[in-house]
């Protein structure tokens, strides 16, 4: 392990620095002893339990419920039906940007997707609440569904993603496929996904008077704040959310959702705390997923092997009522050097929940396809595919002709391939057996995700003492979080970790954005850098300005913020007590801010992307086609890595998504009724143990001096991209059969 030092971090956080060590998961132990409260632990006094209803068809009315069977069942409180339901100050179908869900909030008796919620049931236990949500068997008139991405007339989205254009190109696509000695055309499918954390969408929500307080696992506390006092009409500071544990999130705990509402709306009605906790199924429609796609991928080349041409095109569907677009043609823009270069969406409306930001939206669908399609076109040239990838190694961004900020992946594939062995892979398919007879085939996938930032805000705090306190309403999915922002708090104040209280998970500190988009490290990281700064700044002024100080008369550019004290730069043996400092200045505390947020000036000049290179082997039985990963090594660059043994679990985690991209998930939708068939975990199929035996993360040095004061980018979700076209292109080496169809199940590929 090289050792990684922020980049440009002041010189007083580069001795001692804490950021950079791997230190274990702060919560690590609350989590294993089940001390860890997570939403759904809460059961404030007087606390009762709601159920949701939800509609079994995909369109149509609801035109009864017997409320009166419900309500009759023992135990059962009230009936929340659109008869009854609270009204809203907004109407929840208003939308003001592309992070909010248009909501169902019972205010009216339309379904607009299966697993919609109908009613809610509040009884004085879970089991009470269930019964009586079962008893209000809804009768519906029901219109067919549209289902599947043939289902309609399609057409072109106003932008993909989170506002990102829906057709990006440059150069002549149709002149360079022309001018091609080698061509390649290729159509890819990939299935609806959904997150399907450990954790389902819960809430407790306690009314006094317009005040809230909510227990409710978030990725963005201040929006979900936000959301709330619009729709009830009351001011977010009366709103306090508590957030500090998520089992996962996976973008679905990302926007407010339809039931965490109708949980609140619950409390209001029966005028006591409400519990309501989405069951397995009931996620499936209403807390968002991953829609399907059909991806066509063009590629030309010329006789050397460098492309004259991409054209990355894709299909996907949303909703009839909102507009989240699946970005999958997207991830083409960053990868590969041509001369042209085309992406483009189109979509249908279909009878289905909204689609949702889900484990790299875009470029986890779409680096499946691009990384297949680039597979495809290196054996069509005769070349190796990494050989193939740097031929066409991208030194500026493709697309905006912009320079990268920084580029490691030239390292990710050298390092990656070496720990691989890739050297020795045989060209040509079904070329390497096992002991057991199975075969064996390598492949590989390139890994990039952007280095985003959204704007977060964070408090320091230096006591008398010399402890001190950084507060920041950030949020913790799993990821470790909490643990690389206190490793940041240490530096920003100079102070050995155990002088330092951290706090977080809460809507009453400091908006810290959203956590999404592996943005938050990077965004927090910065705002909370600059807290410290910004006190240890004010603390340099009273000493340096104080004869009585051995600092007097070094200028605040002069001390060096170390382990509790300021030394001079010019000679460090002299030096002060931060306790001695803020004592003789008769001061209790000193408090400072910071605000993280990309710095417009660097955007526009540079793309900034993580990268990374992943190879995989599998074993394929040559008569039963069942598939099995054997060995991942991926290789990621993304600038400073503030804690390493938490980053490397991050990569691991990103590249079992990226195996059960290949080979496991996928949501199978009822043409029929529209309805999710798989809606649980024992048919909706994610990776075990036993699926993924070996698993290795290089952490390769990079410096980044442009993407941020900290140098971090994100490293969340860059492990799922290249992973599932490695995968899928080791299936093809095994075999020498192509499945353009994910997952890559045992059926598809002996049919193929
Ligand atoms: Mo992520 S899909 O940005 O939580």
């Amino acid at each position: 392990m090289p050792e990684i030092m922020p980049t440009q971090a002041p010189a007083h956080l580069r001795m001692g620095s804490s950021i950079g060590q791997p230190l274990t998961r702060r919560e690590g132990v609350l989590k294993t002893t089940g001390a860890a409260r997570f939403a759904a632990d809460n059961h404030p006094p007087g606390m009762v339990y709601a159920a949701l209803a939800v509609s079994s068809i995909a369109r149509g009315r609801v035109t009864a419920l017997d409320v009166a069977a419900a309500r009759a069942h023992p135990g059962v409180i009230e009936v929340m039906t659109p008869a009854n339901a609270p009204k809203l100050a907004l109407d929840p179908d208003a939308k003001t940007n592309p992070f909010m869900f248009r909501l169902d909030l019972l205010q009216n008796d339309r379904v607009r997707y299966p697993n919609q919620p109908v009613a809610v049931v509040v009884a004085d236990s879970l089991e009470a609440a269930t019964e009586g949500a079962a008893l209000l068997a809804p009768r519906y008139e029901a219109e067919p569904a549209r289902t599947g991405l043939d289902s309609d007339e399609s057409f072109a989205p106003p932008a993909v993603g989170a506002g990102s254009p829906a057709e990006e190109s440059h150069g002549d696509v149709a002149a360079g496929l022309a001018a091609a000695s080698v061509r390649m055309e290729a159509v890819y499918d990939t299935p609806a996904q959904y997150h399907n954390a450990m954790e389902p969408h819960a809430i407790v929500a306690a009314w006094d008077g317009d005040t809230l307080s909510i227990d409710t696992p978030s990725q963005g506390m201040a929006m979900a704040q936000a959301r709330i006092a619009g729709l009830f009409g009351i001011a977010p500071e009366g709103i306090h959310i508590r957030s500090p544990f998520l089992g996962g999130g996976f973008g679905s705990k990302g926007l407010l959702s339809g039931p965490q509402v109708l949980g609140i709306m619950a409390a209001r009605l029966v005028g006591r705390p409400v519990k309501l906790v989405l069951r397995r199924e009931q996620m499936f429609g209403p807390v968002g997923h991953r829609a399907p796609t059909r991806q066509t991928l063009r590629m030309g080349a010329d006789g050397e092997g460098a492309l004259t041409a991409l054209s990355h095109h894709a299909k996907t569907a949303s909703s009839t009522f909102d507009d989240f677009f699946e970005p999958a043609a997207s991830a083409s823009h960053t990868l590969y050097a041509s001369p042209a270069i085309t992406t483009s969406h189109e979509a249908v409306r279909i009878d289905t929940g909204t689609p949702l930001f889900m484990r790299a939206p875009g470029e986890a669908p779409g680096s499946a396809a691009l990384e297949s399609a680039i597979d495809e076109m290196a054996l069509a040239c005769g070349m190796d595919p990494l050989a193939f990838r740097l031929k066409n190694y991208a030194e500026v961004e493709p697309l905006s002709g912009k320079p990268f900020s920084s580029k490691a992946l030239r390292q990710c594939y050298e390092q990656g391939a070496a720990r691989f062995g890739w050297a020795a892979r045989p060209q040509a398919p079904r070329q390497m057996r096992d002991e057991a007879g199975l075969l064996v085939g390598w492949g590989m996938g390139t890994a990039t995700f952007p280095a985003l930032m959204f704007q977060g805000h964070a408090r320091a705090v230096l006591r008398q003492d010399g402890t001190g306190v950084v507060e920041t309403g950030a949020h913790d999915m799993g990821q470790g979080a909490w643990t690389a922002f206190a490793q940041i708090a240490a530096d920003a104040l100079g102070l050995e970790l155990d002088r330092l209280e951290f706090r977080a998970g809460s809507s009453d500190l400091p908006d810290a954005g959203i956590a999404g988009g592996s943005a938050h490290t990077a965004t927090v990281g910065v705002a909370i850098h600059g807290a410290g700064a910004d006190v240890i700044a004010k603390l340099a002024d009273l000493a340096t300005t104080d004869r009585r100080s051995p600092l007097f008369g070094a200028g605040n550019a002069g001390v060096i913020a170390r382990s509790g004290r300021l030394h001079r730069r010019d000679d460090e043996a002299r030096s002060e007590s931060y306790a001695d400092i803020l004592t003789r200045a008769g001061r209790d505390a000193i408090e400072g801010q910071g605000t993280g947020a990309a710095d417009p000036a660097a955007l526009s000049a540079y793309a900034m992307h993580a990268h990374g290179a992943v190879f995989a082997e599998v074993k394929v039985d040559p008569d039963f086609g069942q598939i099995r990963v054997t060995r991942l090594v991926g290789a990621f660059a993304a600038g400073t890595i503030v804690n390493p043994r938490l980053v490397r679990s991050q990569y691991y985690g990103g590249m079992i998504w990226g195996v059960s991209f290949a080979l496991h998930e996928h949501a199978v939708v009822d043409r029929r009724s529209g309805r999710p068939m798989n809606p649980n975990l024992a048919e909706y199929h994610v990776p075990v143990n036993a699926d993924v035996p070996s698993i290795e993360a290089i952490l390769v040095e990079e410096r980044d001096v442009h993407v941020n004061a900290l140098g971090i980018k994100g490293v969340g979700e860059i492990g799922v991209t290249g992973t599932a076209g490695a995968i899928a292109n080791a299936v093809w080496h095994a075999t020498g059969t192509r499945v353009r169809s994910f997952p890559i199940t045992l059926d598809r590929l002996l049919e193929a």
